[in-house]
């Protein structure tokens, strides 16, 4: 996933202005490339990846045997296996719709980080994105369509504040002729991409 992920993971990696010595989680890996990318850029940090699939874990612990940094747990976003207080920031790739639980899975994140540490979810399919809601139709789990409001509302009820939301546009250009299961056509994956993923994001605050 990480050719598809990257154009819009870039500009928020760029938002989240880590530190070498931070201490990140990613919500729903997969099999691990913005684990290693993430291991890169905090040579005096941890990072975490949890995935509720046994398979993507076995994947990402095969793809990064030589992080040293890093490290991939099987696990629910509703019950994160790792301490409280733990991350200053944890995100969430194209993973959060999937959730059964977002209030749970939310609460869970509020609780492994630190006081004055950050959340960040970053999705395609939301509602006011119409060119992906077809996805409901195809994917093969069950996928749950929201609002920027109602995520949002979801963070501050799990405790976040300054919550917020903008979209990210996909600059990458649209082949002439789309085949794929996702997109009626090009011109449809292209208007998809100009509108944009989701992205919310919220602080732990300090106490
Ligand atoms: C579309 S993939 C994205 C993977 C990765 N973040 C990326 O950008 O390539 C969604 C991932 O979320 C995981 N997932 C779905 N629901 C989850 C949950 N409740 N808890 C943890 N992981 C979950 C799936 O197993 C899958 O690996």
């Amino acid at each position: 996933m990480e050719q598809e992920h990257l154009p819009i993971v870039l500009p928020l990696l760029d938002r989240m202005r880590l530190e070498p010595e931070d201490n990140v989680l990613d919500v729903g890996c997969g099999a691990g490339w913005l684990v290693r990318l993430l291991s890169e850029q905090l040579p005096e940090g941890r990072v975490v990846g949890v995935d509720l699939a046994d398979e993507m874990i076995r994947r990402a612990r095969r793809n990064n045997t030589d992080l040293e940094n890093a490290m991939f747990v099987i696990g629910e976003a509703e019950e994160i296996p790792w301490d409280a207080n733990f991350f200053t920031h944890a995100i969430s790739v194209e993973a959060a719709y999937y959730w059964p639980d977002p209030r749970a899975a939310l609460r869970e994140i509020h609780r492994v980080l630190r006081e004055g540490g950050s959340a960040w979810m970053l999705i395609n399919y939301y509602r006011e994105n119409a060119h992906a809601h077809q996805w409901g139709n195809i994917l093969s789990v069950p996928a749950h369509l929201r609002s920027a409001a109602e995520w949002a509302a979801f963070f501050a009820e799990a405790g976040f504040s300054g919550v917020k939301h903008e979209r990210i546009p996909d600059p990458t250009p649209a082949p002439e002729k789309y085949e794929g299961p996702w997109f009626r056509d090009s011109a449809q994956l292209r208007a998809f991409r100009q509108e944009g993923a989701l992205l919310v994001w919220g602080t732990k605050p300090k106490t």
